[in-house]
């Protein structure tokens, strides 16, 4: 589809306030440097930025209108979704057909382009397809980054499905749809998957993006130096997740039947990669939660058989992804680290392409969880972070105590994180305010919602090094890319 044909909007270019890169505040036996504030607050004001402007697709789709011509409406046809292998075409047009359909739930939207010039397609699916929910989460699937582990993409394509057909009718997805924004994003590596081949279960044909990189080695690590040249399907995803701030994610995979969470990688894996040593992050009880969620509610995930004799089997169907095999460059630690987003690995189908016959016995065991997990977006503590006059204090860190990864405020000064119940101790800092701590409790039923005002405060630099976020310099040290809005 050329430039002229493309009827729908993208996202915007990046025109929110320039912003820090985020930083994680360390574990200590990860602090290796000293913590050098960044001077520069640039209160360039932004637009977009959580409520991305997708329009919805206007008229003028000719490849729509030659296929309904004139005597049909695409109302005429019924709505189905075959258990089929969709390729780019007939995903776009399954995508294009919904968001036609259904207006008032879906808006589709392009990330960008992959290396072979098709469209990365992310489907919303919310009873606010337009605008981001003041104070809801904004949740996220990521398949097919393997392109030819096929079975994550077609599930995606029977999401959208269910959610826009049972929205009104079953309660729970409305409630769901009503409170969440959920995007869907099929197919990240669309040319991998036009040169993998049906019934190939294991190999790497159609795995690698066009130019022969792996996707999910391509992100900046924590860890490590990344020096993989960084492709346009990951640059999409990178200036996507900046966008829009995500609460939760799954990336789905196929080649093994587990729910794997961060850390993918570790400090030393140059002498790990052959054993199996966990690598812990400091939310290692959500994580486990949240893979747990998965697996339990999945068909045959928890019983952790392994896929084959040569591979490993799964207490409880989940795994720390370092554990299992350390990898550096990962989409997941990514999301956790740098965008304060819980996003955890789904590996769905040992076969990682199996014929489409298979494919009603994956969605069967993969429905329930595919819905529950994201609901766990609800979970925990949420709230505002607030100056004196009212106005939302935006790029705040808001930091559970002993659990060293800073999140950061959205221009609404939104916050969330994802907590067991518990009693908890909250750490905000922002640039001239006074810091505040704030005890506060999760139960199992609802989520906390916790307000915090902040306080302007003339500080000193002694103050100011509290607010701890890792300086340009020291990412320049660790290797690490600059961030594209940069
Ligand atoms: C979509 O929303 C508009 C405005 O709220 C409403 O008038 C219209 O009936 C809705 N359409 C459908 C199909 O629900
Ligand atoms: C919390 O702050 C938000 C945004 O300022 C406001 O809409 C909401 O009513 C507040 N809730 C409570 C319980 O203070
Ligand atoms: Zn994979």
């Amino acid at each position: 589809m050329g430039e002229k044909n493309s009827v729908v909007p993208r996202i915007p270019d990046v025109t929110e306030k320039k912003r820090r890169e985020r930083g994680p505040i360390k574990k200590n036996h990860l602090l290796r440097s000293k913590m050098l504030r960044i001077l520069l607050v640039v209160t360039v004001a932004f637009v977009g930025a959580n409520g991305i402007a997708i329009g919805q697709e206007t008229s003028g789709d000719s490849e729509l209108a030659r296929h309904y011509n004139s005597r049909y409406s695409i109302f005429d046809e019924p709505y189905n979704i075959e258990f089929k292998y969709h390729n780019y075409e007939q995903m776009s047009r399954f995508l294009r057909t919904t968001s036609l359909r259904f207006q008032n739930l879906t808006a589709l939207y392009s990330i960008g382009k992959s290396v072979k010039g098709r469209d990365l397609w992310v489907m919303v699916v919310s009873s606010s397809p337009y605008e981001h929910m003041i104070g809801k989460p904004d949740v996220k699937y990521v398949a097919n980054i393997h392109g030819n582990e096929a079975v994550g993409r077609e599930l995606m394509l029977h999401l959208i499905h269910l959610l826009v057909t049972k929205y009104g009718s079953d309660q729970y997805i409305t409630w769901l749809l009503d409170n969440t924004r959920i995007h869907i994003l099929p197919s990240m590596n669309p040319d991998g998957f036009e040169v993998s081949k049906e019934g190939s279960c294991d190999g790497g044909q159609g795995r690698y993006n066009a130019r022969g990189f792996d996707l999910n080695r391509n992100f900046p690590d924590y860890f490590k130096q990344n020096n993989k040249k960084s492709q346009p399907e990951t640059e999409a995803v990178k200036e996507w997740v900046s966008k829009i701030q995500f609460v939760l994610s799954g990336s789905l995979h196929g080649g093994a039947l587990v729910a794997s969470y961060p850390f993918d990688n570790t400090p030393n894996s140059l002498f790990q990669s052959y054993t199996s040593t966990p690598s812990l992050s400091p939310d290692d009880d959500v994580f486990r939660h949240l893979s747990l969620t998965y697996s339990q509610n999945h068909g045959s995930m928890f019983r952790g058989a392994a896929c084959s004799a040569s591979q490993p089997g799964f207490k409880h169907g989940i795994t720390n992804g370092a554990e299992w095999y350390p990898l550096t460059g990962g989409m997941q630690d990514f999301n956790y680290v740098w965008n304060g987003c819980m996003e955890i690995t789904l590996e769905l189908s040992c076969c990682k392409y199996p014929p489409a016959e298979d494919l009603p016995h994956y969605w069967e065991e993969n429905r329930v969880s595919l819905i529950k997990f994201l609901a766990e977006a609800h979970r925990g503590v949420h709230g505002f972070v607030i100056d004196e006059n009212g106005n939302p204090v935006e790029r705040a860190s808001v930091k559970v105590k002993s659990r060293d990864i800073s999140f950061f405020t959205t221009k609404y000064g939104e916050f969330w994180r994802i907590l067991l119940p518990g009693v908890y101790k909250l750490e905000v800092y922002a640039n001239g305010y006074s810091p505040r701590e704030i005890e506060f409790m999760v139960i199992e039923q609802h989520p906390t919602l916790l307000n915090i005002t902040l306080h302007t405060t003339k500080i000193t630099h002694d103050d100011e090094r509290r607010h701890v976020t890792a300086s340009e310099e020291e990412r320049r040290r660790k290797g690490r890319r600059k961030p594209v809005w940069s």
